[in-house]
């Protein structure tokens, strides 16, 4: 009997310095990776970004027009699960608990859009709305209030119904005119306070989603109307951006920028025609952007490739267009490979001209190019964000640049809220993208900011309701919003004495599950 107990208690004892080895291990490791809100300049802006189709649901109340994702929404089969944002989070009447959530974060700054179809329901053929003109008021005078930063975007994919209807929204060059209408009233009602102002949210995301794939509305395929479409979308920014410039700026103090969608690439095979296949991409999806805005016409390698099919800037257009924005948002949140479509062959209907005749794919030879997440196209690979600031930094001279969206998904699993609200998977991801963009910054690139992608739970355009993106939790019958752990991380990661409480918690667990009622599995 003794000496069973002997042995007994070696094997515990060899078990327990085993898990101490464990645990050690788990502890240095993190401390390794610990990312510190002081690895940031103090001025560093850190917010989360929402926008307001997505959220704010009352379409019909306050006045409000209907947009082109109103109507989009309710056309049956159009959103995966049937669903529309009618509701959303109610962010209409809910906001001043959202800017309380937000206060609650430590956030300096929040990133969110005005509604159009609010302010002007009809476009420019109708009046201002003045109940839409106070409630942005509302939400503007109240973050100020709690020392948060309104950083403003305009277009966030949604358009008045009207203008659609009207003379094919985007894809006429009338656009320009009633975006540039609606730009300005922003800026002489909200710009005494607003001083970030992005006139447009993912010109090439939307011109390829909405106008090639037919995901969003109005749902067209073409090849080259999406040409059309970023050609009246970079001309809408030029006419905002003088306007801002030559009327208000001085007064206000602000700045105006725009937000471009990224991906990074990696060449499919090492081979140099795959490696083109990523200069390539990265030059017709992000410089098509930012080319013209800051060097006044399209990248040289779009000119190249597609000669007289790429629509022409004037000479008036062009000095309208160059050094039009005072800093560069990037929305990022994947890597995927890259493979050439001009001298090799691709999958049938994978080369598309407004994706620079690349075929990206995240997978190699039936690997990920990272761990794989709900969004099909969308893998963890941190280290794309330090490539792709980098890549910013370099062809565009270090202009100030924002992270203005970052985040992971979590699919829905109805039922399994208390498993949602465990979002481990959200933290590490949110630490490895962090340490990522600190590295950028270490090395010189002028970034002013981080957005995460997104404050709460939201409509996630075609995926409906079934993508969760939040730091929040939303139930969707009751509205309640709850923080899942990550929104505890990053209220800890904001407030520099709490980080270190937060590396405790790793061994600590049950303070962790004392937080708010919420139990942590770590
Ligand atoms: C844009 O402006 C820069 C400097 O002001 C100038 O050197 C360049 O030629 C302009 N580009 C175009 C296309 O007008
Ligand atoms: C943070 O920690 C430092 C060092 O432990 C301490 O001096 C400081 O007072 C703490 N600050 C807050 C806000 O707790």
């Amino acid at each position: 009997m003794g000496t069973i107990r002997t042995h007994y208690l070696i094997r515990r004892g060899r078990v327990l310095s085993l898990l101490s080895l464990i645990l050690a291990c788990i502890v240095s490791n993190s401390h390794e990776e610990t990312i510190r809100r002081n690895q940031f300049p103090v001025e560093f802006l850190f917010g989360t970004s929402t926008s307001a189709y997505q959220t704010e649901g009352a379409i019909l109340e306050g006045g409000r027009g209907l947009s082109n994702w109103d109507v989009f929404s309710h056309v049956p089969g159009k959103i995966e699960t049937g669903e529309n944002a009618d509701t959303a989070d109610d962010h209409y009447h809910l906001y001043l608990q959202d800017i309380d959530l937000m206060h609650s974060l430590g956030i300096n700054a929040y990133r969110f859009s005005i509604s159009w179809a609010r302010i002007l329901p009809r476009g420019r053929f109708g009046d201002v709305n003045p109940t839409g003109i106070a409630f942005y008021n509302s939400i503007i005078d109240n973050l100020l209030r709690r020392g948060i930063e309104p950083f403003v975007t305009l277009y966030h994919h949604d358009l008045p119904q009207e203008l659609e209807d009207r003379y094919g929204g985007w894809l006429s060059p009338l656009i320009q005119e009633d975006f540039g209408y609606f730009a300005e009233i922003c800026f002489r009602r909200f710009g005494d306070r607003v001083k970030y102002w992005s006139s447009l949210n993912e010109p090439n995301l939307y011109a390829h989603f909405a106008y090639l794939r037919g995901m969003y509305p109005p749902g067209r395929r073409s090849e080259m109307e999406p040409f059309t479409v970023l050609h009246n979308m970079l001309l809408s920014h030029a006419r905002a951006a003088y306007l801002y410039r030559s009327r208000y700026q001085q007064k206000q103090g602000g700045s105006i920028g725009i937000v471009v969608n990224t991906a990074m690439y990696e060449p499919l095979r090492d081979e140099a025609v795959d490696r083109e296949a990523v200069s390539r991409a990265l030059a017709f999806y992000v410089s098509g952007v930012l080319d013209p805005l800051i060097h006044g016409d399209y990248p040289p390698e779009m000119r190249h490739h597609l000669g007289a099919r790429l629509p022409k800037f004037s000479v008036e257009e062009s000095k309208a267009l160059n050094g039009s924005i005072d800093f560069i948002g990037i929305n990022h949140y994947s890597s995927l490979y890259a493979k050439d479509c001009i001298n090799s062959p691709c999958p049938t209907g994978e080369s598309h001209a407004f994706l620079g005749f690349v075929y990206t794919t995240g997978f190699r030879d039936g690997v990920a190019i990272g761990e794989p997440t709900p969004m099909p196209r969308f893998f963890i690979v941190p280290d794309g964000l330090e490539k792709m600031v980098e890549y910013i930094k370099t062809r565009y001279n270090n202009k100030p640049t924002f992270v203005t969206e970052n985040g992971i998904a979590q699919l829905d699993q109805p039922g399994q809220r208390e498993v949602l609200l465990h979002d481990n998977k959200r933290v590490e991801f949110l630490k490895g993208y962090l340490a990522s963009l600190a590295r950028a910054i270490r090395n010189g690139a002028d970034v002013r900011g981080y957005f995460v992608w997104s404050l709460m739970d939201n409509f996630e355009w075609t995926n409906g309701f079934r993508m969760r993106f939040g730091l929040y939790y939303v139930d969707y019958q009751t509205l309640e919003r709850t923080p899942k752990l990550s929104a505890k991380w990053y209220r800890d990661f904001l407030t520099p004495n709490a980080t270190d409480e937060y590396d405790d918690l790793l061994v600590k667990r049950s303070r962790v599950a004392n937080w708010r009622g919420v139990e942590v599995d770590i």
